[in-house]
């Protein structure tokens, strides 16, 4: 492409070195799609006859079909996938081929092809979350009724809804899409026309263009638009903080199904054995989710790593963008299809979860709020109930064991209505706060997902 400057051929150490084929190739689909809007472009400034402008779209259709149906011979000596189509398109069209690359450079050219690709990705994505929080909905109405004991320190602290553990996911899942909706605002903006780094003389209409590809804005400064990787990086913040939400459900899945807990049952179809031990039953999809969270993780850094001591403008370093993407597109989009499969199979065992809910320490803090709605100030309730534990715990007794002589000598507020507060099923329903675990809030939290779900594609 460059041979008028140049009196001898590349090395072959620096072919293999600096091509991007090998991976980039992936983004031919929106490489002829911005070569098809940036001909017409050409076509309006009178640079492109309409029959010139025919074949060039054939031509690349021609293309497209061929590398769809695997029958494209991709070369490295041709460097990326731009050159390899735009000289495939040269040798089958000829003179209207040659005529394509005015006013274009690669560096705008790749800059709107990673666009266009994280554009469509970002919708596939946010498609895909939004099918695992119909998963996790669909669990959570399974086991409406459950109770478990909901953790902090990883000890128990309050009991609480099945469904509402569930649904704190599926929160969290929410601002995942939001965040990627967000960030899609600043990837869809169209940076053909920037050229090289300077635009252009020739006078291309980048409005139309920005049209033809439904952006709804072009970018504004042609320096910034060729070495802007920041929606990239925007774009990979967005699938690590997915990923580390979903090694967090994956840890607690982990220890939910381990023998010490065995809350949950993931089905044999997504668990696996050990080659030597006959009784395993192993959460690996959790724990290759969680593994994985590394790598979306280091794909970011990697990412703002290379940008950050680029002098302005294009620096050839922009290329080592493109396999942090693809790794973590692919591996995202993955670890989304086989939670969605896995959740709607697992089994709960609500008479576990109900004994570990039991345990009366959970209740101690409802005790405490019980001498404070009796006009006891909280750190003495505290205090007394700090003690009535440790006394109960000596005793091996739960607090509904203790008579209420016993729990007077702790407190004279004790009164005998003390005995409902030490009931589960009211304990949780008394948490009627927005945002608290009652059953009545649950049920409204579910049925709000449920109809927002229902209006997503
Ligand atoms: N393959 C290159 C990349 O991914 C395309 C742009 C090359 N531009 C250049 N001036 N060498 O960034």
């Amino acid at each position: 492409m460059w041979k008028g400057r140049f009196q001898q051929e590349t090395a072959p150490a620096v072919q293999r070195f600096t091509e991007s084929i090998s991976f980039d190739w992936r983004l031919y689909k929106f490489d002829i799609q911005g070569s098809i809007a940036h001909a017409s472009a050409l076509g309006k400034a009178g640079l492109l006859a309409p029959e010139e402008l025919q074949q060039i779209e054939c031509g690349l259709k021609e293309i497209e079909q061929e590398i769809d149906e695997g029958r494209f011979p991709f070369r490295i000596d041709l460097e990326d996938v731009h050159m390899n189509i735009e000289s495939a398109l040269t040798s089958r069209i000829g003179a209207a081929g040659a005529k394509l690359h005015a006013g274009r450079s690669r560096n705008d050219q790749v800059a709107l092809d990673l666009r266009l690709y994280l554009r469509h990705e970002t919708d596939q994505i946010r498609a895909r979350i939004a099918g695992l929080q119909r998963a996790l909905i669909g669990l959570a109405e399974k086991y409406r009724e459950t109770i478990l004991p909901g953790y902090t320190h990883l000890q128990r602290a309050q009991p609480v809804l099945f469904p509402h553990h569930l649904l704190a996911y599926v929160e969290m899942l929410e601002r995942d899409r939001e965040r990627l909706a967000d960030a899609r605002k600043r990837i869809n903006r169209m940076p053909l026309g920037s050229g090289a780094i300077a635009g252009s003389t020739i006078p291309l209409d980048r409005e139309y263009v920005a049209a033809l590809l439904g952006f709804p804005e072009v970018t504004r400064n042609s320096m910034d638009a060729v070495s802007d990787r920041d929606f990239v990086a925007e774009f990979l913040f967005g699938l690590a903080l997915a990923g580390m939400h979903l090694s967090r459900l994956s840890e607690d899945l982990v220890l939910f199904a381990s023998s010490e807990f065995r809350f949950v049952k993931i089905s044999d179809r997504y668990t696996t054995g050990s080659s030597l031990m006959p009784q395993k039953k192993n959460p690996d999809v959790c724990e290759l989710t969680r593994g994985k969270t590394g790598r979306f993780i280091g794909n970011l850094v990697s990412l703002l790593t290379t940008l950050k001591g680029l002098p302005m403008t294009y620096n050839r370093d922009l290329q080592e963008d493109k396999e942090a993407v693809f790794d973590s597109i692919d591996q995202i989009k993955l670890v989304l299809e086989v939670y969605t499969g896995m959740i709607p199979e697992i089994e709960v065992d609500s008479r576990r979860t109900s004994e570990a809910a039991n345990d009366s320490g959970l209740l101690a803090t409802d005790l405490a709020d019980y001498l404070v709605l009796h006009g006891l100030p909280f750190r003495q309730a505290h205090e007394v109930i700090g003690k009535l534990v440790t006394y109960s715990l000596e005793q091996r007794r739960g607090f509904v064991d203790l008579s209420l002589e016993e729990l007077r000598r702790f407190s004279e507020k004790f009164g005998p209505d003390l005995f409902t507060v030490l009931n589960l099923d009211r304990a949780i329903d008394h948490r009627t706060a927005t945002g608290a675990p009652s059953r009545k809030n649950v049920a409204a939290a579910l049925e709000a997902w449920n109809a927002i779900l229902r209006e997503r594609p």
